[in-house]
């Protein structure tokens, strides 16, 4: 059994991480201020980082892991200040947002990173690849090198809060036709998602093993038809009811009119979840290298199978309740225009 910290945890990977870590018997501390419900099971510690005395309840005792999973170098800077010489390992959840470029594809963790953010800078927070950036350099300066830095790709899975991940399959479950999806004739979209449940898995053990250094933590890589179809079958072996073979009819949709009907790209309201922005910069988006999670351990459920569970888990609000996506409206809308 280890004793593990989060900093986070009230978050959909944090709780994530907070359960599985459950599960293998270890004893789960996580620290946040309790926006969103612990996990059942942690040892919740309610404190707000921006207090001083925030890691009183945590800093005097000995951790075999903690996870980082914030996004301000401020509060990563004073979480190392007060807890990095009690951690045997330290996991930093950073992003692929940190990489300078996005035009090449396979690259891997040698590529060049955004400049990052002073720690002093508060209200450029909000540039979150320059923001994770900072914390990576903090943590391993901190750590002398010993950290893990992980960098996520798309996270995807049941309970996607951001509706980017859940939108195909739970529309292709719905029995509402005809279905308006993204026409990607020349294979240039790509998709490349990593379950949930995987990437914590993949935080814990390495983190527990002591790996270090940096590492991309990326689902496989699909064209945009592919995870579409993938989707769809999905929807069909997962959904019970309304439409058990997701036999719609597609209405393919030409991207190039995205700007004119008012449609974004990638995620949000009257959005097209997945599809990337116009333009050249983008080929090496959903695209990174893989190569050193997997001699590290990563194992990764196929896309088929997030997608499944994620109708299988669907409360019966489908895309109705979504951060992401077409409503029923918007979408005939624009199938008639
Ligand atoms: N979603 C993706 O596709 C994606 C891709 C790449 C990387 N990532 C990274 O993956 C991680 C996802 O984490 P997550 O799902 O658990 O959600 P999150 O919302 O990013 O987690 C942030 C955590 O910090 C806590 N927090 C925020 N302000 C705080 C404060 N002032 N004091 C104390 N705690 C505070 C929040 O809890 P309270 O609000 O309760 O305080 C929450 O538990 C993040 O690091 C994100 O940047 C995500």
């Amino acid at each position: 059994m280890s004793k593990i910290l989060l900093l986070g945890g009230t978050g959909w990977l944090g709780r994530t991480l907070g359960l599985l870590a459950l599960e293998g018997r270890h004893q789960v501390t996580a620290l946040a201020r309790g926006t969103e419900a612990f996990a059942q099971g942690v040892d919740a510690v309610v404190a707000d980082r921006d207090s001083p005395d925030a890691y009183a309840g945590v800093e005097d005792q000995i951790w075999d892991l903690v996870v980082e999973l914030t996004s301000s170098p401020r509060f990563c800077r004073e979480a190392l200040h007060r807890l990095g010489g009690n951690a045997r390992n330290w996991v930093f959840v950073s992003s692929c947002s940190v990489y300078a470029e996005q035009s090449v594809p396979g690259a891997d963790e040698t590529a060049e990173v955004l400049d990052p953010l002073d720690p002093g800078d508060g209200e450029a927070e909000a540039d979150y690849g320059r923001a994770k950036s900072a914390c990576e350099v903090l943590s391993m300066q901190a750590r002398g090198g010993r950290a893990l830095v992980v960098r996520p790709g798309l996270i995807g899975g049941p309970g996607d809060p951001s509706g980017r991940s859940n939108y195909w399959p739970l529309r292709f479950a719905e029995s509402r036709d005809p279905v308006l999806v993204p026409a990607d004739p020349e294979g240039r979209q790509w998709v490349q998602i990593i379950d949930v449940r995987d990437l914590a898995a993949f935080i814990l053990e390495s983190g527990l093993t002591g790996h270090h250094g940096f590492v991309n933590a990326v689902g496989v890589q699909h064209t945009l038809g592919q995870a579409l179809r993938l989707a769809r079958e999905a929807a069909g072996a997962a959904s019970s009811a309304a439409n058990p073979e997701a036999d719609h009819e597609l209405v393919e949709y030409d991207a190039a009119r995205m700007e004119a009907d008012r449609v974004a790209p990638w995620a949000g309201p009257r959005s097209l979840p997945l599809v990337l922005p116009a333009g050249s910069g983008y080929a090496g988006f959903a695209r990174r290298s893989d190569t050193r999670s997997l001699a590290m351990g990563l194992r990764r459920r196929s896309l088929r199978e997030s997608f499944e569970d994620i109708v299988r888990s669907d409360d019966g609000s489908g895309t109705g309740s979504l951060r992401s996506g077409l409503g029923a409206e918007e979408e005939s809308e624009l199938i008639a225009g």
